[in-house]
């Protein structure tokens, strides 16, 4: 998938599941009772290091600030967006691709009036990220992951984030969780898999780029998805 594909003609996710895979329960229990150990990998402890002491130095000079985590950020515009809708917070934008996180997002430069300093975009892989993270103990108030990768085949359901052995730590970090989706399958797993860590939630249809709205597109992806005639959809989890 290329987010730079913006000409509308984005095709609609194929599965062969007729509904919530029927492992997805086994699964998550399996990854409750088995703590994931696999050893980090260098390169993720490194930007967890950098980023930590961006977090810890923040948290020094606001007791009071909060932590938005923005997962699988991408290129970053949701990022840029969070962090100027929150001038108070600090924002951690963590995608695996080093390629799509120092890409230049239009729109978001000096000369285009964007001004907000608030966040850092960081490659890292969210297997070790989230781990460290959650052992760090951070105070994510509010922890995105928006339109993470569907694989709607029903033989990679564990690599599904909620089929994952990360799911328990990921799940444990933010009050809030959000996540997006042009797959609602993707969502009611997750909304299914979250009850088993006493997550609870509503689904509901993204109004972003309808014309009554004027709020902008979050990401790419959902600019994407909505000028090819998708519906993106969003799952809202509190503790
Ligand atoms: C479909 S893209 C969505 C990007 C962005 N949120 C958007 O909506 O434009 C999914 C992103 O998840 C990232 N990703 C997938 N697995 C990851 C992992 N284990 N750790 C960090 N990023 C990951 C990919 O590199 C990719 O940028």
């Amino acid at each position: 998938m290329d987010s730079n594909n913006m000409t509308g003609d984005s095709k609609a996710i194929v599965t062969n599941q007729t509904g919530i895979h029927e492992k997805l329960d086994e699964v998550v229990q399996k990854h409750l009772a088995h703590p994931f150990q696999k050893p980090y990998q260098a390169h993720t402890e490194q930007a967890f290091e950098e980023m930590d002491a961006f977090v810890q130095a923040f948290l020094t000079n606001n007791s009071a600030g909060e932590i938005i985590l923005d997962a699988c950020c991408g290129v970053g515009q949701s990022t840029r967006i969070l962090a100027q809708q929150n001038p108070q917070a600090l924002v951690i934008g963590v995608d695996k691709s080093a390629h799509r996180i120092s890409r230049n997002v239009e729109g978001f430069s000096l000369e285009d009036g964007y001004q907000a300093n608030n966040y850092h975009l960081v490659r890292a892989d969210l297997n070790d990220f989230y781990r460290l993270v959650k052992a760090a103990n951070w105070p994510v108030s509010k922890h995105y992951i928006l339109y993470p990768n569907p694989w709607p085949k029903s033989k990679h359901l564990q690599r599904r984030w909620h089929g994952s052995a990360v799911f328990p730590q990921m799940t444990s970090i933010g009050n809030t969780l959000i996540l997006r989706s042009n797959w609602l399958l993707y969502l009611q797993e997750f909304q299914q898999a979250a009850k088993q860590v006493a997550l609870h939630g509503n689904i509901s249809q993204v109004n972003s780029h309808d014309e009554v709205s004027t709020q902008p597109p979050l990401t790419p992806f959902e600019a994407k998805y909505q000028t090819s005639g998708q519906v993106c959809w969003q799952l809202i989890l509190n503790r």
